[in-house]
């Protein structure tokens, strides 16, 4: 494969660097800017003709204008002769609108594959979607990295007494199954419903056992935080003597850290696949995700295993 680039758009500069700073090459020349009429442009500022280029751009807020941009961007490297196009979205917004589970509803996550390929993108590399089953949304090959290796090195370092890892919903479970594993730790489930539309949950139900135990919750995103707030209340409604938290992504929109700051809950581990607020967040530890990336990059470029990596982090 020709030589390697990295681009970044503008959602998360800084991520961009720290992968490229690992990859040990500079980051890609491009002018993104908005018109004042609103309109996006962009232009590639070095030749990538056969090049195999990767674009990094997280789809947090402002959402659909991060992912419009995007598409932008990897129109204008498809247009420049680009040999191959990968498309590194650390966090894949509208994961949860992956299926039909009401009448006249739309799939936005098949949605946002099918534009993504239509402008450009010959490959996506991404981080802990929603629900693994998305990676069939797209007819191009898609790595998904996981941040669990990460998390729960983090949480071994810290060696906490009688630890019970939490699945905060049963969807989750699978993946709070890997980190219970990796951390040497039973399982718990809490039985959560989504209620309406809104960004309301109910917890129901512990099923596990909690009480006097280290109870780390994980999720792949926390995004208000009302899940997060009423898993916590019922961990120590149960008898959990303190409650720690992990999720790959830190979406925390609204009152998500005012949430996490007034609450029980001692420490909220996340990783950067999403530039953090300017809002206080003294609770939050943010561990990088760049040289994850950094080292798939550099294998997907050099025809290497992307599995090897997990089997070698685990
Ligand atoms: C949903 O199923 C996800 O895994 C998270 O639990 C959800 O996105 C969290 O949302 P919120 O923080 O708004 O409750």
């Amino acid at each position: 494969m020709n030589e390697l680039k990295v681009f970044s758009g503008t959602a998360h500069p800084e991520l961009s660097r720290a992968v490229t700073s690992y990859l040990g090459i500079p980051l890609g020349k491009c002018e993104v800017f908005d018109f004042s009429n609103g309109n996006t442009f962009a232009r590639i500022m070095e030749n990538v003709r056969s090049r195999d280029v990767f674009v990094i751009q997280p789809f947090c807020n402002p959402v659909n204008h991060n992912i419009m941009e995007f598409l932008i961007m990897l129109d204008a490297f498809k247009r420049s002769s680009a040999g191959r196009i990968t498309a590194v979205v650390p966090y894949y917004a509208y994961g949860r609108t992956d299926k039909k589970d009401q009448p006249r509803v739309p799939i936005t996550a098949r949605l946002l594959a099918d534009l993504l390929s239509v402008a450009g993108a010959n490959r996506l590399l991404t981080v802990d979607l929603h629900a693994a089953q998305i990676q069939g949304f797209f007819n191009i090959p898609a790595d998904e990295l996981t941040a669990l290796n990460l998390l729960g090195g983090y949480f071994k370092k810290k060696n906490l007494d009688n630890p019970v890892i939490v699945a905060t919903d049963i969807g989750i479970t699978k993946r709070a199954r890997d980190l219970a594993a990796i951390l040497n730790a039973p399982l718990a489930i809490m039985e959560k419903r989504r209620v309406g539309n809104a960004d309301r949950t109910e917890t129901l139900n512990v099923i596990g056992d909690v009480k006097g135990k280290t109870a780390i919750t994980v999720d792949d995103e926390i995004d208000t935080g009302g899940s997060l707030m009423s898993t916590v209340n019922t961990l120590v409604g149960c008898g959990a003597r303190e409650v720690y938290s992990c999720c790959t992504h830190p979406v925390f929109s609204g009152p998500c850290l005012e949430r996490i700051n007034k609450s029980p809950v001692k420490e909220v581990v996340v990783t950067n696949t999403i530039p953090l607020t300017d809002q206080p967040h003294e609770k939050v530890t943010v561990l990088s995700i760049a040289s994850l990336l950094g080292e798939a990059i550099h294998r997907i470029h050099t025809g290497k295993s992307v599995g090897a990596l997990f089997e070698q982090q685990s």
